[in-house]
Parts: structure tokens; C-alpha cells; sequence
């Protein structure tokens, strides 16, 4: 399973870029104005130069579809390693699978993004989405399991052998990660506040600090032996 980071940080990138646990970043319109981010490109070239080979969503950012193709295009030159995000549909509630259907004519690489249902899943795949992009925390703020829909729709593109990967989003804890992973998840995008919880476990630090006090006294043991030795 891939690890990508959703965020538009790129300190934050950065450092866990070093860690080594980085397989690609997502952005939307609303990370990036929590960020501060006012320079699309900017940005977004900074995001791809940091992670080198690895995918960059990038979302357009205009409700018409016309609009959507031109910014994909003029997005999908900035790095070959861009991804074009695209909303199943628009904000009323108009499909945007023809969209998803010619960037993917065009070569351009799609996360159909904004995915709550298995059947917009299914939509997304056959229109050519290379990413589908489950927004975990929001199907539960609508009452249903996420887990279910990431399961189902993992069973049905085994099934049928597509390609396409499941990018599970929208993670509001760190328990969501340890759902959406076991659920079938290709890809968990997570902020990035979530690792260092992830990583971190009072025990672990307890057991760490008891081998850590062992070792010095067996340092302190062997010093203490050389000395009488010596003596
Ligand atoms: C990622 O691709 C999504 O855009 C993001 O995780 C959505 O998160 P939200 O539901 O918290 O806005």
C-alpha cells in the first residue's frame, strides 16, 4: 500500500519525504488556501521538485467543464508526474465523466476526486480514471461505513481486473489510516499531523528508555571491570 500526503506543506514534505515514507501528494483548493498557498504553479512545482518521481494531485479549480479541460492541460505541463483531480460531477451536481474521459484520451493522468458512492466509483473507472479518490471521513459525516464502499469497490475492480487504484481520503484520525488500509486501500492519503501519532506510542518510549538504561549500566559494568582490572 502507497502512502501519499495531503497537503501543499512542502516543510512538511519535506521531512517526511526523509523519512522515507512518501509515495505521493494530493492537494485540493481548500488545503492550499488553509496553507496559504496563493500561487498554484508555485506551489505545485514546489510539491513536484521535492517528491521528484512520485504522483502530484493537483484539482482544478472552476465548476465548468470547459474550464476543467484547459486547466488540466495547462497543469499536466507543469511536471510529467501531475495528476488532474476531477470532481465525479459538479457542484450541480452535473457529470463530469466526459472530462475524466478525454484527459484520459489525452494521456492526462486523473484522480476523480470528491468519490462517496461505489456506483461514482464504477463511473470513474469506466470513464478512465487512473486514481479514485474515497472521501472516507465524508461518507461517514452522511451515516454510512466508509470501509464498506473502499471494500466493495476493491472487490470489484479485482474482480473485473482494472487497474485503476483507490486513493482513500478525507482521513479524520489516525484510525481511519488502520481502516481504510485494512479495507483494501491502494493508497491512504493522510494529513500530515497524523504521523508523528502514528509513529509514536507511550509504550514504545517506556521499553526504549528500559533498554536504554540497561545498556548504560552494562557500559557503566564493563568500565568498572577494566578499571579494577587494571588496578
Ligand atoms: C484528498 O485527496 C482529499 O481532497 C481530501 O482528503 C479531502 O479531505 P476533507 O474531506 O477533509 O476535505
Amino acid at each position: 500500500m502507497d502512502i501519499f500526503l495531503d497537503s501543499s506543506k512542502l516543510e512538511e514534505i519535506k521531512k517526511w519525504m526523509e523519512e522515507g515514507v512518501v509515495d505521493g501528494v494530493t492537494t485540493n483548493p481548500s488545503i492550499m488556501f488553509k496553507d496559504g498557498v496563493r500561487d498554484l504553479e508555485a506551489c505545485t512545482r514546489g510539491i513536484c521538485a521535492v517528491v521528484g518521481e512520485r504522483p502530484v494531485s493537483v484539482e482544478v479549480t472552476t465548476n465548468d467543464h470547459a474550464e476543467m479541460l484547459e486547466q488540466a492541460r495547462a497543469f499536466a505541463n507543469w511536471s510529467p508526474h501531475i495528476v488532474i483531480k476531477i470532481p465525479i460531477v459538479n457542484q450541480d451536481g452535473i457529470s463530469s465523466l466526459g472530462v475524466i474521459h478525454k484527459l484520459t484520451n489525452q494521456n492526462i493522468a486523473v484522480n476523480a476526486t470528491a468519490i462517496l458512492s461505489f456506483n461514482q466509483a464504477v463511473l470513474a473507472v469506466k470513464a478512465g480514471a487512473t486514481y479514485v479518490s474515497i472521501f472516507a471521513g465524508r461518507v461517514a459525516d452522511e451515516g454510512n461505513d466508509p470501509a464498506v464502499t473502499v471494500r466493495n469497490v476493491r472487490s470489484w475492480l479485482d474482480m473485473w481486473g482494472y487497474t485503476a487504484k483507490i486513493i482513500v481520503g478525507s482521513i479524520r484520525a489516525v484510525i481511519d489510516v488502520q481502516s481504510a488500509a485494512l479495507a483494501g486501500a491502494h493508497i491512504v492519503t493522510i494529513p500530515p499531523q497524523f504521523l508523528p501519532k502514528m509513529v509514536d506510542h507511550k509504550y514504545t518510549r517506556e521499553t526504549v528508555r528500559q533498554f536504554n538504561e540497561d545498556a548504560t549500566k552494562v557500559v557503566a559494568e564493563i568500565s568498572r571491570a577494566k578499571a579494577a582490572a587494571a588496578d
